[in-house]
């Protein structure tokens, strides 16, 4: 790929490679998920034009035998979690996140076929939708003069690979509750009361959806993510990452523990 030289290249723990430009950013994976992250962005892009609820960066495009996505550079935004420390602001955000949520599962993808995989057929009748694939809060950013929010990375998370194109409505919502409460030992966590955000946005989610989720199947969904999470290698930063892990997966625990948690 002919490019001028980026001013930052980053390698990612999923594996892509991610090279910043003024005002394009180049990332770098493996075929099959470039693949699907292009497809996925263009379905992702028509829910963003039909319902202005979020915005998607644009791919200006891609090279399937590199593996590699020229998207447009998000300027201007953030992580939306640096402006969650206020509990304020972090429920409206929630509230906003239900709702794009819903939207995202309400959309039928127009350019592929959608396929039951084997995680649908676990649990039987609960019906497969489009899903984002790695709906944690580290891909939601937020332009704060612009009010806008945008969702990235419409390439499946590393364990959902082969079923990530599709899948039940609570795979996004467990990836999004576990993104919640993780912490990492090395920086401050800016999402003070996760309990908080997580009911505000199921309970929005639940509002605007046809495929409301119940507590029940919440907690088995959420169960098996937690216990899908990779032990990371022996070093003194992953131990403390796994002492810091396991304290985030207790808490989350007792989160979906809770009785009448979305009454
Ligand atoms: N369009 C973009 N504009 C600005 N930054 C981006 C863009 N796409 C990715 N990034 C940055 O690169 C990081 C990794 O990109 P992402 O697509 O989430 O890859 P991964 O699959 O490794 O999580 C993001 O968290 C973000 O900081
Ligand atoms: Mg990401």
């Amino acid at each position: 790929m002919s490019e001028s030289k980026a001013n930052r290249i980053v390698k990612r723990h999923s594996g892509a490679k991610i090279s910043y430009f003024s005002d394009k950013v180049v990332k770098h994976q493996g075929v099959d998920q470039t693949w699907l992250e292009v497809k996925k962005t263009e379905e992702a892009i028509l829910i963003s034009k039909k319902t202005c609820l979020f915005r998607v960066p644009r791919v200006y495009s891609y090279n399937l035998e590199e593996g590699s996505i020229i998207f447009e550079r998000l300027i201007g935004m953030l992580p939306i979690y640096k402006f969650m420390r206020n509990p304020c602001v972090s429920k409206a955000v929630a509230v906003r996140l239900g709702e794009i949520l819903a939207a995202i599962h309400e959309h039928v993808p127009q350019h592929w076929k959608m396929h039951s995989g084997s995680y649908s057929r676990e649990y039987g009748d609960i019906p497969p939708v489009f899903t984002h694939g790695d709906f944690a809060i580290n891909n939601i950013f937020y332009h704060p003069k612009t009010d806008q929010i945008a969702i990235i990375d419409w390439s499946p998370a590393p364990w959902l690979t082969d079923r990530a194109q599709i899948d039940t409505h609570y795979a996004d919502l467990c990836v999004f509750l576990f993104s919640l409460f993780v912490r990492s030992p090395l920086r401050p966590w800016e999402i003070r009361y996760p309990e908080s955000v997580a009911q505000a946005m199921i309970r929005t989610y639940n509002a605007k959806t046809s495929t409301a989720v119940n507590s029940v199947n919440l907690k088995r969904y959420c169960e098996k993510v937690l216990s899908e999470t990779r032990e990371p290698r022996k070093s003194l930063r992953s131990t403390l990452r796994m002492l810091m892990l396991r304290r985030s997966m207790a808490r989350m625990k007792r989160f979906i523990g809770v009785p009448n948690l979305l009454e």
